[in-house]
């Protein structure tokens, strides 16, 4: 079994790389297009270097989130994507867009949810004197990182780290669960229902598979 995969970047795509490293020896997961909603994103050279089809929708030409979003349907859908992926796409997107992916829209957020839901992660996780912090695949819901975790991954925060110091930690950790994540759903193993993840037809607890390397 194979899935048609379209992701979606607005920066430096080191997560899109993994992926497209690991595609390299998973057969199920077909890369068939990179959206990006800004032209300078490096994230578009890699996927032209894995001759990946890209393509740019500058959020800035259109008078609404609404008008952006369908625009990106239309592309997406042109694609015929089985899974669309969130990879650092900094974009809100509305609940039109959201529903219309329901089960096959995935998302990397950098805290074990549901904990540090939103933006400044790192800094937060420190702030709250947490002992382990890092990063969760999730299905994506109309709730701000509030959709079904699939996998999350964890390191030690120590008395030293500053937030660079844990993003860059978390980072590597996020290059080993997205690929997997992704590679279940292509492979059939994931799929979303009714709100929660299964694998293996098995439900995933409510703070997605803890990944042990
Ligand atoms: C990652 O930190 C991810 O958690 C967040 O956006 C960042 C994307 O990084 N959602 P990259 O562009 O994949 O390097």
């Amino acid at each position: 079994m194979s899935k048609s995969v379209v992701v979606l970047i607005s920066g430096a795509g080191s997560n899109l790389q993994a992926i497209i490293d690991h595609a390299k020896q998973d057969s199920s997961i077909q890369l068939v297009g990179v959206i990006s909603n800004k032209a300078s994103a490096a994230g578009l050279i890699r996927a032209e270097r894995a001759g990946i089809d890209t393509c740019v929708i500058d959020h800035t030409a259109f008078d609404t989130r609404d008008d952006f979003d369908a625009e990106l349907t239309n592309q997406i859908d042109a694609w015929q994507a089985d899974l669309v992926v969130l990879a650092g796409f900094m974009r809100i997107l509305t609940r039109g867009f959201v529903k219309h992916y329901t089960g096959r829209l995935i998302n990397i957020h950098p805290s074990l949810l549901p904990k540090f839901k939103g933006t400044n992660t790192h800094a937060r996780a420190i702030e709250a004197k947490e002992t382990e912090h890092g990063c969760t695949v999730h299905f994506v819901t109309e709730e701000l990182d509030g959709g079904a975790p699939i996998i999350n991954a964890a390191i030690k925060v120590h008395k030293e780290d500053t937030p660079d110091s844990l993003q860059a930690k978390v980072h590597k950790l996020e290059h080993k669960i997205y690929p997997l994540a992704v590679s279940w759903f292509t492979s059939g193993r994931l799929i979303e229902s009714k709100g929660q993840a299964f694998l293996d037809n098995m439900p995933i607890n409510p703070n997605g598979h803890r990944y042990t390397g």
